[in-house]
């Protein structure tokens, strides 16, 4: 059997490509979805790290609370099944700020942006492509490289969703964690998002927390269990297997060419000259 097309596997909604897996429907209609003041929104750009902060943040509750699939996962029926959960609801979402349902706003919920740098995003998602057969063929780093820079790759580009989201940097309702802090400081961002979240926590729980969200041990849980879309939060695959790759800071160094390093430094300082965020980006420890 031949594999998918591009075309079979991606749409463009409001210019930005889509797997089929978000339905035009679903994403047409998510203005109307009925946020709820206690929602909590996890956000990322694909991989830079939602199934880590996910993991993280069930692990801060005492009471009973729901991580759903992402928002924009499904079809038109979506916007039924997360009216139905009664318990406290955590939201993943890769939508771009703009296209955010404007409840989320209103409401003032509390969402959570985590930025990964753009490099080991670019490494991460080219794996991810390879691997994913919910995502079109790319053939060679080279080829997947060009569409990372270009944004025409899932989510769009990675340029443009920070630059959607930083917009807001000093609304109150929003946290913006970086992945490679978590990987200095585990335990002072799990401190930070519990005082985000108003929750009571101790050094010692928050060792707890810390200690089963590393990397090893996020990896062996998912090889422990069956596959559960579940468990998945991001809209691009139901396979948890996927997910758990290398989880370093540092690995666009084995697949960038100098000449390729160049380029992106070119590019990212022309997008991101007026990115107070990009300044503080991290490539290496
Ligand atoms: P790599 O492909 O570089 O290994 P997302 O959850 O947004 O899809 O991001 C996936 C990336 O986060 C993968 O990066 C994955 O390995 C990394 N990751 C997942 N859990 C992690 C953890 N506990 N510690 C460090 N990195 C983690």
């Amino acid at each position: 059997m031949s594999s998918p097309s591009k075309a079979d596997l991606i749409h463009v909604f409001k210019g930005i490509p889509f797997t089929t897996r978000s339905s035009p429907e679903l994403l047409k209609s998510l203005d109307n979805f009925d946020a709820r003041e206690d929602d909590v929104l996890l956000v990322s750009y694909p991989k830079s790290g939602t199934h880590w902060l996910a993991g993280v943040i069930t692990k801060l509750y005492n009471t009973q609370v729901t991580l759903t699939s992402p928002l924009e996962f499904g079809d038109i029926s979506k916007l039924e099944e997360l009216n139905k959960i009664s318990s406290k609801r955590i939201i993943p979402t890769h939508l771009d700020y703009n296209m955010l349902p404007s409840n989320f706003m209103n409401k003032k919920c509390k969402m959570i942006y985590i930025i990964r740098n753009p490099k080991d995003t670019a490494v991460s998602m080219y794996h991810y492509y390879r691997d994913n057969p919910n995502l079109p063929t790319v053939d060679t780093w080279t080829a997947f490289f060009d569409l990372f820079l270009k944004g025409d790759v899932v989510c769009g580009s990675w340029f443009d969703h920070l630059l959607s989201w930083e917009e807001h940097k000093n609304d109150k309702n929003i946290l913006f964690l970086f992945y490679e802090d978590m990987k200095k400081d585990l335990p002072k961002t799990v401190k930070d998002i519990s005082v985000f979240l108003d929750l009571n926590i101790g050094d010692h729980e928050i060792q707890d927390i810390c200690k089963k969200s590393s990397f090893s041990e996020m990896k062996r849980n998912t090889e422990k269990e069956n596959s559960n879309p579940n468990h998945t939060v991001c809209a691009l695959t139901s396979n948890r297997k996927l997910i758990f790759r290398k989880g370093t800071v540092g690995d666009w160094k084995n697949h960038f060419t100098p000449k390729q390093n160049v380029r992106f430094e070119e590019i990212f300082n022309e997008k991101m000259k007026l990115s107070k965020m990009a300044k503080g980006l991290i490539y290496e420890f």
